[in-house]
């Protein structure tokens, strides 16, 4: 298995990767914003997204955005191929990400909303804390990509202060307390399902 950093040549992949992103997002039925080749494709130019390969097929992907001019910095759109999930092939791909988000803007913090336990872990581990929203970017333009979001009408009800997903942040200058680095998956997943019945019980409504 390969970690790379995209380039143009990986241009071919796009269309897979939008693929196995709108296949997921139908499977998990929440929390997963599509995206059209082209969207994938300026990621892969610019030098900001990791592409894992196993020889020439495509098994993960993530990218790095820039918001609030290099305050902070996303790492989004992480997704593995289902042929290649369980092997932790994912955290590698968030390490990678993760690494090069630090090497490319050191000074940024580094952010990313989920509902996934398995990215709140890996997020958790790399030290990211959990946030509410208004610890994170205030540009629009990133809370515009949740537009295709299914739950995107609960960002627009709370306008922008709550969500299904939960913030969290890399803080490349708050001070490191030496703390156990696991998530505390059980108070998580109990916060998911307060969340899902507040807000999906509304909608229903
Ligand atoms: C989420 C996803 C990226 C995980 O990929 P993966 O390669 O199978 O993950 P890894 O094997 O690297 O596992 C990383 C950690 O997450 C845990 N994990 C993996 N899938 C999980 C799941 N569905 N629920 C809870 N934890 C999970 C693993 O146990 C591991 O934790 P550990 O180190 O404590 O054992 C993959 O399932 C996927 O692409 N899903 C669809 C897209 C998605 O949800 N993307 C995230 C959008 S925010």
């Amino acid at each position: 298995m390969k970690i790379v950093i995209a380039n143009e040549s990986h241009f071919k992949y796009s269309q897979v990767i939008c693929d196995t992103i709108e296949e997921s997002a139908k499977v998990r039925g929440t929390g997963i914003a599509k995206r059209t080749t082209e969207y994938i494709e300026k990621r892969l130019k610019n030098g900001n997204a990791i592409l894992a390969l196993d020889g020439d097929t495509f098994a993960g992907f993530c990218y790095i955005e820039v918001w609030g001019h290099e305050k902070f910095v996303a790492n989004s759109g992480l997704i593995v191929h289902p042929d290649y999930r369980g092997q932790g092939l994912a955290k590698k791909i968030k390490k990678a990400v993760f690494e090069l988000s630090r090497k490319k803007f050191p000074d940024a913090k580094i952010f990313g909303i989920t509902t996934g336990l398995a990215v709140m872990k890996m997020n958790y581990e790399l030290g990211y804390k959990p946030v509410t929203f208004s610890e994170l970017t205030n540009d629009p333009e990133f809370w515009k990509g949740c537009q295709t979001c299914k739950n995107f009408d609960i960002l627009t009800r709370t306008e922008t202060k709550m969500c299904l997903c939960t913030g969290m942040l890399y803080d490349p200058h708050a001070k490191k307390k030496v703390e156990d680095n696991k998530l505390n998956t059980k108070a998580f997943t109990r916060l998911k399902s307060i969340k899902e019945q507040l807000f999906l019980k509304k909608k229903e409504k």
